[in-house]
């Protein structure tokens, strides 16, 4: 009989309907497969339990939480995860921030949820581990003598093997990512970083069938390249309320950005290439404004706080220079907006510009044009490091470090004729469909599926 689909992710949907591309995914292949969806508990335990609780109302599968408790939250979400594993998988080493306790608090949680996971999990399951907070999960509960299949996917750049050089001696990449029998990758560009970790491992065999053996343990690296869900994007666009007459009162032209508050999306290269866009332009043409939807994220991380300074005072120098007293040409919203007024917004704006220094895929560059009217659609301008760049080669590609080539990618697409803004939305909508995230969950089950069964143990 085939087992059930467990899926670990740090974060858990919490609203009794689900929205947003990742859980709106995973909900629907639990809810036609049955299952078990494990996350965090958002609130601070004193002790955490040694067993999973149940997590808000049970529908068609299950949803089970964990605890952290302060000293957990702090060392293995905001230290190791965000203080070691992002910045080096976002090419940031100098923003890593080593302490043992960091890494002995991502070995705790890791091995705990391993103790709690093996309490509900059969050797005919298969559990789908998510994201960098859970890289070692595979080899606690091999450890525990599990035999079952299980899966990794990792929705952030795959490190460069240079870069890991800033991790600690503990973090074992390749023996941790050996213990699963598929790790799923954003984009080839990911995949080929991972090979090139395992083929300076000695003890890494690659095989025929393109799999890598590391010791007894066969493991498969394959791309699955994420995407949204459309239909429901597409209508959430079309669709108008009351709210709109905020977005049609946008003077002249918009170009939009949203992005969480992280290095790793160069916003402050964003707002000086708009600076430079509106120093070069002729004063005669339309007003162009920009929109910055930049929702807060791990602001207790120094290196987030010192962003936010950074980019209040990139506002208010590019508003002082540039702005009128009827115009304000760079607006910043520090603040989550409703994912409805957000589809709408992308599709009134001319362009829709997202430019990180690195990024797993970038699901903002697919929403945009999801959201776009075929008939008279915007321009998207887009970082070619970000993930996104490998499906949407349409799009106007700029280096994100390059503020000339950002500023002059904006003025090619604010002028662009309606035929070319046709076929670039076509051939990047093409590919958005293609990797509508429902396919996506489906392709990477599927292949897990006939992963071959699980030896033992890794000797
Ligand atoms: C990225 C990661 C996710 C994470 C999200 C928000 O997309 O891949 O795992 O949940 O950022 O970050 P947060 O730290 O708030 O969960």
């Amino acid at each position: 009989m085939a087992g059930k689909l467990i899926v670990i992710s740090n974060r858990i949907p919490s609203e009794a309907a689900p929205s947003g591309g990742l859980v709106f995914a995973l909900h629907e292949t639990l809810r036609k497969t049955g299952g078990i969806w494990i996350g965090s508990h958002p609130d601070i335990a004193d002790k955490p339990s040694e067993t999973l609780s149940e997590y808000g109302e049970q529908g068609e599968y299950s949803r089970f939480s964990f605890t952290l408790s302060q000293s957990d939250y702090e060392e293995f979400y905001l230290g190791f995860s965000n203080s070691v594993l992002w910045p080096v998988c976002h090419r940031r080493g100098d923003l890593v921030e080593l302490n043992r306790g960091f890494e002995e608090g991502y070995a705790r949680v890791n091995a705990r949820l391993a103790r709690q996971v093996v309490k509900v999990a059969g050797p005919d399951d298969m559990i789908w581990v998510h994201d960098y907070h859970f890289f070692p999960l595979a080899s606690e509960l091999r450890k525990l003598g599990y035999t079952g299949k299980i899966g990794f996917f990792l929705h952030i750049p795959f490190p460069a093997l240079g870069d890991m050089g800033a991790l600690p001696r503990a973090a074992n990449l390749p023996h941790w990512l050996a213990d699963y029998d598929l790790v799923g990758l954003q984009t080839r560009a990911d995949v080929a970083r991972c090979l090139e970790m395992f083929r300076a491992e000695s003890d890494a065999e690659f095989m025929m069938d393109g799999t890598v053996k590391c010791g007894s343990r066969t493991v498969a690296v394959r791309s699955f390249p994420i995407g949204i869900d459309v239909e429901t994007f597409v209508k959430a666009a079309q669709e108008r309320t009351e709210q709109d007459k905020l977005a049609d009162d946008m003077a002249g032209d918009l170009v939009i950005g949203v992005d969480r508050l992280d290095y790793s999306k160069g916003l402050p290269n964003r707002f000086r290439a708009f600076g430079r866009y509106l120093e070069t332009r002729d004063e005669r043409e339309r007003r162009v404004s920009m929109v910055q939807i930049a929702p807060p994220s791990r602001e207790e991380v120094a290196a987030y706080r010192e962003l936010r300074y950074e980019l209040e005072e990139l506002v208010g120098r590019v508003n002082g220079e540039h702005g009128e007293i009827d115009w304000t040409p760079l607006r910043y919203i520090h603040r989550n907006l409703d994912r409805g007024l957000l589809a709408r917004l992308y599709r009134r704006a001319r362009v829709g510009i997202v430019t990180p220094f690195a990024d797993g895929m970038n699901l903002v560059a697919k929403e945009y044009i999801a959201a776009q009217d075929p008939e008279n659609p915007g321009v998207l301008v887009l970082s070619h490091m970000a993930g996104a760049a490998e499906d949407l080669t349409d799009a106007l590609l700029v280096n994100p470090y390059d503020i000339e080539d950002m500023s002059e990618a904006l003025k090619t697409a604010l002028a662009m004729p309606l035929d070319e803004r046709k076929r670039r939305y076509a051939s990047c909508m093409k590919k958005v469909r293609e990797t509508d995230v429902s396919n996506w969950s489906r392709k990477y089950v599927q292949a897990l599926k006939s992963c071959p069964a699980t030896l033992p143990v890794r000797s």
